[in-house]
């Protein structure tokens, strides 16, 4: 997005897998930034104006002949600059120090002693004092420019932090974005409130202004087709959507007939008839259910899925009589998982099926309001839409839905004894007062039949795994410490209440070595 903001940070990005964590900072701090890539750095510098600026990480070396360096122009304007690992690094050959390529790397947790106090530190790090930061770099700086002063050192880097405090130019070595260096966020606060003097006064409301703005912009017109899946993001990025061009919007729900219960209907409600978003509901449940019959590889179970939902999807929009932009809930961590770093390939432990392939097959462009956004980010983009808090606080749910927590071949029958226990499991997780505590939680319908003995008969039915676990971004994941009354309650209900179970486990497998879904 690209609005004019007068109290903007400029965040020049050579390439770090972690630039967007400067910008969620910044805007934690409550101002507003803007990344651009260090190719068109010198045209934004021009056009935007910052207040000051922040120089990214990089996996280039500076050393090299032809890497990347900030346009001159941010260091003769006289604002504030920051330069962050590579950031410092070039700053210093730019400015007349000197860089050397590193024989050894220093990577991870690294401790950090203050040498001198700096407008930098102030309020959270004093002189004398040592701080955990997180390293992850092989060159280093070994002369300073002119005007310049060494404020922190660690064992692998005598340059880890340094000022030019009259400039006010500030260089680390370490990267203060990411949570591994403790007090890294309060650093970036000092920079961007007490360094560049922005006041802080930047929130979500605008973030939605400025980005109704930008789809404006970049729309026309035009007309754009969403793909609802029921789940936050896409909500959230058509509501946006919705409320900046209108009904220029269709957004097409693929119904697969794989959401849990009563999901399906309360997205063509919620859309219907709170927000009057047009919306066309098809139910492709048969088309999806006879194909997966049979299947149990789950990579199999998930290409099945990712063709059909393109199928159908193609299809309905072609009905539509064509767009030109097709919009996406994408969110910055499918950005990153998504393409990998090196260029190169990288192992596929699970086939996401909802990012990619779509838009050049329909040869349409891509609106994509929440590209810069965490999911915690797009829950208060929600709320800031008035989205019912309710939905807002849903665990997340994966694309092919119920099919990969059915292991082995799904059938209509399953499919139905699975909604029912997870509807329950998650009735009592609520009235528990647990569900914000938890990350995801669901039941997993087990292709094993076990003996059990119900009144005076035998039975013999399936076995249901309640899965729970806690997670700030999916990635990793711990599983969930029940109390054993709460498991019993739920486990007995379940039993008592959902024909075709008389078993229920309980996982308690973390993420790694397990995954979060079971396929
Ligand atoms: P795993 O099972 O890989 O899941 O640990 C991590 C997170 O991703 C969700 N998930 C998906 N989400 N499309 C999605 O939108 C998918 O194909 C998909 N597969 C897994 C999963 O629910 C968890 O939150």
């Amino acid at each position: 997005m690209s609005t004019i903001h007068p109290d903007t940070i400029l965040i020049i990005d050579f390439g770090s897998q972690v630039t967007q964590l400067i910008a969620r900072r910044v805007r934690e701090a409550g101002v507003y930034s803007e990344i651009v890539p260090f190719q068109s750095a010198a045209e934004a510098f021009k056009r935007i104006k910052p207040k000051a600026v922040i120089l990214s990480g990089s996996p280039h070396s500076t050393v090299d002949i032809g890497s990347p360096r900030a346009p001159q122009e941010i260091f003769d304007a006289g604002i504030p600059v920051l330069g962050i690992c590579y950031g410092e690094q070039t700053m210093c050959a730019q400015l007349g120090g000197k860089v050397e390529a590193g024989h050894e790397r220093e990577f991870g947790r690294a401790d950090l002693t203050v040498e001198e106090d700096s407008a930098l530190f102030q309020g959270i790090w004093k002189k004398g004092t040592h701080h955990q930061v997180w390293m992850s770099h092989g060159d280093r700086v070994t002369a300073l420019p002119e005007g310049f002063k060494v404020i922190g050192t660690s064992k692998g880097a005598p340059f880890a932090a340094i000022s030019d405090e009259k400039r006010h130019f500030y260089a680390v070595q370490f990267h203060p974005e990411v949570v591994h260096t403790l007090d890294g966020a309060r650093l970036l606060q000092n920079f961007v409130h007490n360094i560049a003097g922005i006041k802080g006064d930047w929130s979500m409301k605008t973030y939605r202004e400025q980005a109704i703005s930008a789809i404006r912009r970049q729309v026309g017109k035009g007309r754009v087709i969403c793909g609802l899946s029921g789940g936050v993001d896409s909500s959230v990025a058509a509501v946006l959507i919705h409320e900046a061009i209108g009904n220029q919007l269709t957004c097409i729900f693929v119904d697969h007939g794989l959401m849990r219960k009563n999901e399906a209907e309360e997205v063509v409600s919620m859309f219907r008839e709170t927000y009057n978003i047009p919306l066309v509901h098809v139910d492709a449940s048969d088309l999806f259910i006879n194909a997966l019959e049979g299947v149990s590889d789950p990579e199999k179970k998930r290409k099945i899925i990712g063709r059909l939902f393109i199928e159908v999807f193609e299809k309905e929009a072609k009905k539509l009589g064509g767009a030109e932009f097709l919009a996406q809930g994408t969110l910055y961590p499918d950005v990153i998982e998504s393409v990998s770093f090196s260029g190169g390939p990288s192992v596929t432990i699970k086939s996401h099926h909802n990012v990619g392939g779509l838009p050049e097959r329909m040869n349409m462009k891509l609106v994509e309001p929440l590209r810069e956004l965490f999911k915690d980010e797009v829950r208060a983009l929600g709320r800031e839409l008035g989205l019912p808090e309710k939905f807002i606080g849903r665990h997340p749910f994966p694309g092919p839905g119920l099919a990969i927590r059915c292991p082995g071949g799904v059938t209509r029958e399953k499919l139905d004894i699975l909604r029912e226990a997870d509807a329950v499991y998650l009735d009592e997780i609520r009235k528990a007062g647990l569900y914000d505590k938890i990350w995801q939680a669901f039941a997993v319908l087990l292709p094993v039949q076990t003996v059990g003995v119900m009144g005076d008969g035998r039975t013999y039915e399936y076995v249901c795994a309640l899965r729970a676990v806690t997670s700030v971004d999916g990635m990793t994941a711990d599983f969930y410490r029940y109390d054993m009354d709460f498991l019993a309650q739920a486990a007995n209900r379940i039993i008592n209440e959902v024909r075709g179970i008389n078993r229920v486990v309980y996982d308690i497998t973390s993420k790694p070595p397990g995954t979060i879904e079971w396929e």
